[in-house]
């Protein structure tokens, strides 16, 4: 191992790591939930690359393939700490019954559990996020009073529960559709703006400027921009806490970054793709509210864009017409149906058609994104790794990168950026699948 490929000094995992969730709703209790369950030995952590997955290091011909948090140093499950913010009052366990996600067979031997973990007063503005309504909920002069407010209650957590080190994963409902202005640039106007209640700060970054002035790691699972944002990049590097987003990659925008870099390797040209869902959890009811829709809409539709590159095959993608639709239908809950109908085309211009029916479970599939998050987050603090973690961008629907980058939504490249972002953290070589060497031995 030569001197560029030293292993990184990365703190240890030492002591207790709280995570603090903002929203205590259906993908929050599954989370907590199924962490339970998997300590108490009712569950296995399927889906959860920080519990489950390998990393091959050095030739195949090495067979060293180790899992992830044997290589780098991750919290574990038994020292994590749940705790969440939410404007409605119920704790988890009732959160959990009212979602329906999970069976009341799973839920019962861990009720006890559940029900010591009771939300903080949310800082909450139902101009951001129509459809709610709650009670449990701060009241301040001005939105960095608030700020003020929830830098306590973090302190206050991490001392009550004990806890080393606390990262934030932002679980709450999509707030409606915002654009960057110019309040948003610098820290000094962030705050600024913050003082006079200014309508262009969103609660979501309220909650992340505040996570980033006590440098605590800070994740964005909603489309909400929160931390994509210059000022919070500016705040993030002042402060050594690192951040990432946006939105869960969960659902019907997996399936398509599994499946459209599929059809691009092998050049196969796309007319049309029509995405439509119908899901009837209280996500969905907030999403049927068209501004906070449209905020989903927009990390929605990015994807295939970045992925088919139209720019550079326009034979085979300049015409693509590609459209979302979500409807809210209550007799589903979270048990979400998804259709995708691809309109695709192949040798000499023929046409084809590809269905998806994916009968999926929304907050089945984002328990253990959050999870991930939440300890690689932590990881990546303790290694002095601060501002976008774009490496995380494989969980993220609408990945964050840096000024003038675009993001990378292919999964599977993704999945190697993180893959090697482990290796090189570890002082392992980056792996290239060249396989050259091999014939030189
Ligand atoms: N379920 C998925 O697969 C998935 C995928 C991608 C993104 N997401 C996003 O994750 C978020 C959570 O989804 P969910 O299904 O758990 O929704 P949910 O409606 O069940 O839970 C959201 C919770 O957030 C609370 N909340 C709203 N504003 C808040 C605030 N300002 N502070 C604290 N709490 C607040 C709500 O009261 C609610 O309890 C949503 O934004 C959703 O779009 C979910």
């Amino acid at each position: 191992m030569n001197e560029q490929n030293a292993a990184m000094e990365i703190a240890p995992a030492d002591g207790r790591l709280g995570i603090l969730l903002v929203g205590l709703g259906a993908v929050s209790t599954t989370t907590i939930a199924g962490v339970e369950s998997i300590r108490r030995g009712l569950a296995k952590p399927i889906g959860s690359l920080t519990q489950m997955a390998t990393v091959r290091l050095g030739k195949r011909t090495e067979h060293r393939s180790p899992l992830i948090k044997e290589l780098v140093p991750l919290a574990e499950l038994d020292d994590i700490v749940f705790g969440a913010w939410d404007p409605i009052p119920d704790d988890a366990y009732d959160s959990a019954r009212h979602c329906g996600v999970l069976k009341p067979e799973d839920l019962e031997p861990i009720a006890d559990f559940m029900r010591t973990i009771k939300p903080m007063p949310a800082v909450f503005d139902k101009d951001y996020v129509k459809k709610l309504d709650g009670t449990n909920v701060k009241t301040g002069e001005n939105k960095l009073e608030l700020a003020e407010q929830l830098r306590a209650d973090i302190r206050r957590f991490k001392e009550e529960n004990g806890c080393a080190r606390v990262v934030i994963v932002w679980a709450a409902s999509t707030e409606i559709f915002l654009t960057p202005q110019r309040v948003h640039d610098t820290v000094e106007s962030l705050e600024q703006a913050m003082r006079e209640n200014h309508q262009a700060i969103a609660p979501s970054m309220v909650y992340a400027y505040a996570a980033l002035m006590e440098g605590v790691p800070f994740a964005n699972g909603a489309p909400n921009l929160t931390v994509d944002l210059p000022a919070m990049i500016e705040l993030s590097a002042r402060t050594g806490a690192p951040i990432a987003g946006k939105d869960f990659k969960t659902g019907q925008t997996l399936m398509k970054t599994i499946l459209a870099p599929g059809l691009k390797v092998r050049m196969l040209g796309l007319n049309g793709w029509f995405s439509t869902n119908i899901l009837g959890n209280r996500d969905g009811e907030v999403l049927d509210d068209p501004e906070s829709f449209k905020t989903k809409e927009e990390s929605k539709l990015g994807a295939l864009e970045h992925i088919l590159q139209p720019e550079m095959y326009p034979d085979l993608y300049s015409d693509m017409y590609h459209k979302v639709r979500i409807n809210y239908y209550p007799p589903r809950g979270d048990n979400k149906e998804g259709w995708d109908n691809i309109d695709i085309f192949g040798w000499m211009g023929y046409p084809m058609q590809i269905k998806i029916d994916f009968l999926c479970r929304d907050s089945i599939l984002a328990a253990p994104i959050v999870l991930d998050l939440a300890l690689f987050m932590d990881l990546a603090s303790r290694a002095g790794l601060s501002g976008i973690q774009e490496w995380l961008s494989f969980y993220l629907k609408a990945p964050q990168v840096g000024e003038g980058l675009y993001p990378e939504h292919d999964i599977f490249i993704q999945h190697m950026k993180l893959k090697n972002t482990i290796r090189w953290m570890a002082g392992e070589d980056q792996i290239t699948h060249l396989g050259n060497d091999y014939n030189d031995d």
